[in-house]
């Protein structure tokens, strides 16, 4: 599965159909090679778990938690239920938390007669910094990373390279999702590396080397630091274990994690 998850400047670019945000994070590009500055994303996708009094509490946990240098090293993120969001707003913003939270799903419609939708507009009033804007399946068979690649460009298409570049790519394989069965660093690797060439070849380089890949699938403390130690993976989508506060504290904390 691969989710796009946009970042609030990239769903405004995309509904303005404007190419004229200034993109902030900038990469090098050195001898042909990208040069790994994106800034880490560790997002914990709560699903459908918990009240807003228990994402309250979840998020107060995480932020304890974590020291200021954690934050200097990655970017934390939580995406939980809608009917958190408020609450999670409320803390963030009243504790000067460095947690940026996000929502699981957004309608294509800005407003309108669309009964149970939540819109883009609504999401960024309410401080959302990330959305989950959409998924595919990647059939299982020995073209899946070709597969990807096709529903990639699908997704993609008519997206102005700005927005691309503030996107964030979740590469998840279908089998590792909630299972406990983790892809090894190296497939990982393999399909982040395929995901940013092919975004090169349709957006340039420049898009490909800002654009941010995570991983997901059963991530847990025993098994990000190899796979964050990847030269194209970026951070890691977490479902189960971002659940714990402590536990998704040690996978935010993976540098200090034994890679073997
Ligand atoms: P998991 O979920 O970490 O529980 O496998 C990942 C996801 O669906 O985002």
């Amino acid at each position: 599965m691969v989710r796009i998850i946009a970042s609030r400047q990239a769903v405004l670019t995309v509904r303005l159909a404007s190419g004229d945000l200034v993109v902030t994070v900038r990469n090098i590009r050195r001898h042909g090679r990208f040069v790994k500055a994106r800034f880490p994303l560790m997002a914990g996708n709560w699903k459908m778990h918990g009240d807003h009094l228990q994402a309250v509490a979840q998020v107060q946990k995480l932020a304890s938690a974590l020291s200021a240098k954690d934050f200097d090293c990655s970017e934390v993120a939580v995406l939980p239920p809608f009917t958190s969001l408020r609450g999670v707003q409320t803390l963030v913003d009243g504790d000067k938390l460095r947690i940026a939270y996000g929502a699981q799903d957004l309608s294509p419609h800005d407003s309108g007669a669309y009964t149970g939708e939540v819109s883009g507009p609504m999401l960024a009033e309410l401080g959302c910094r990330y959305v989950l804007a959409g998924h595919f399946e990647v059939r299982q068979s020995g073209q899946h990373v070709a597969y990807t690649l096709g529903q990639l460009d699908g997704s993609l298409d008519g997206v102005p390279a700005p927005a691309v570049a503030s996107l964030v790519i979740a590469y998840e394989p279908v089998w590792a999702i909630g299972t406990g069965e983790v892809a090894t660093a190296e497939d990982a690797q393999e399909a982040a590396s395929a995901i940013r060439s092919q975004i090169s070849v349709v957006h340039g380089p420049e898009t490909a080397g800002s654009v941010r890949i995570l991983y997901g699938g059963s991530v847990k403390v025993s098994n990000i630091a190899p796979i964050m130690a990847q030269p194209d993976v970026d951070g890691a989508l977490v479902g189960g274990a971002s659940l714990d506060a402590g536990q998704f504290a040690q996978i935010c904390r993976y540098r200090e994690l034994s890679v073997s």
